[in-house]
């Protein structure tokens, strides 16, 4: 049992993970600058913005993948910046990931894809492996394609099968990074209510990355909406879509035309064109 659940014991905290004033640079390009983001335990949490703001950045930081060059990032209660590999490895066991490319093992049957991680992180006996992955199978309806391997899936079943194992070592905090692309409105629907319902039935708390502004006012308890390396607006997806601020219009309305730029930061385009010069 979490101990700050324990009767008597400290209340646990609204926010399960912050991060204050998180400032990041890869390759001479600082993705973030000053970023401030608060998720609310047991809350869906979406990030949204536009391609290349940072998104799947965001969640690299938060699972410590990679670390902040300034700024602090905590989860459940740990400060990033301060833990040794031991501490990150047993952080990352409190965290599900559902990755933007699906990433099944296709050497793997869907049964041994959701074994995976138990194999991986426990000595669990056989018969009580099988137990485990059949019910998170069961959660979501694929109990019937165990056998089955990713190539006889298609992209929303892969997704089921993506999502049973990143629930399979009962995590508190599960992460999505794009869990809609590509899916049809019928697949888009099950993915949706499967979010909501392993949210809500295990009582974890959900961190969803999305352009899709649609799916996430249905889903979300609250959004972040990040341009230019900072938070741009956050609230209730309702609030995000009446803010009149113009670079929050244009995402939310799916305007073409408005402040965030089409182009990747670039060199002079007629000094390169007419310099023959090759990018760096
Ligand atoms: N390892 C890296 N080396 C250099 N640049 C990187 C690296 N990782 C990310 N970036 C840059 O950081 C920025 C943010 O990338 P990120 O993948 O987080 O965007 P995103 O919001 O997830 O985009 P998308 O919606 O297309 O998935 C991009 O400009 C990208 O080029
Ligand atoms: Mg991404």
């Amino acid at each position: 049992m979490d101990p700050a659940s324990a009767p008597g014991g400290p209340a646990p905290t609204a926010c399960i993970a912050r991060l204050s004033g998180v400032v990041y640079a890869v390759g001479g390009r600082t993705v973030f600058d000053g970023l401030d983001i608060e998720i609310e335990r047991g809350k869906i949490t979406a990030i949204m913005g536009p391609s290349g703001t940072g998104k799947t950045t965001l969640l690299r930081l938060i699972t410590g993948q990679i670390r902040a060059s300034a700024g602090r990032v905590e989860v459940d209660g740990e400060d990033l910046g301060g833990l040794n590999r031991d501490g990150l490895y047993r952080l990352r066991r409190r965290m599900g990931m559902l990755f933007q490319n699906g990433a099944l093992l296709t050497d793997l049957d869907v049964y041994e894809n959701v074994a995976f991680p138990l194999r991986e992180h426990t000595n669990l006996p056989e018969a009580l492996i099988s137990r485990i992955v059949l019910m998170k199978l069961q959660a979501v309806g694929l109990r019937g394609a165990a056998r089955l391997m990713p190539a006889e899936l298609s992209g929303g079943m892969a997704r089921r099968v993506a999502l049973a194992r990143a629930i399979v070592m009962d995590p508190k905090i599960l992460i999505y990074d794009e869990p809609f692309a590509g899916l049809d409105p019928i697949a888009m629907g099950v993915v949706l209510r499967l979010i909501r319902s392993t949210n809500d039935a295990l009582g974890l708390t959900s961190i969803v990355v999305s352009h899709d502004v649609q799916e996430i006012g249905i889903l979300a308890d609250r959004a972040y909406l990040l341009s230019a390396g900072r938070v741009a607006a956050a609230g209730t997806p309702a609030t995000l879509s009446a803010d009149p601020a113009p670079a929050v219009r244009q995402f939310m309305a799916g305007e073409a035309d408005g402040p965030v730029p089409f182009h990747y930061p670039a060199p002079d385009y007629a000094e390169q064109l007419l310099g023959g010069e090759v990018p760096a």
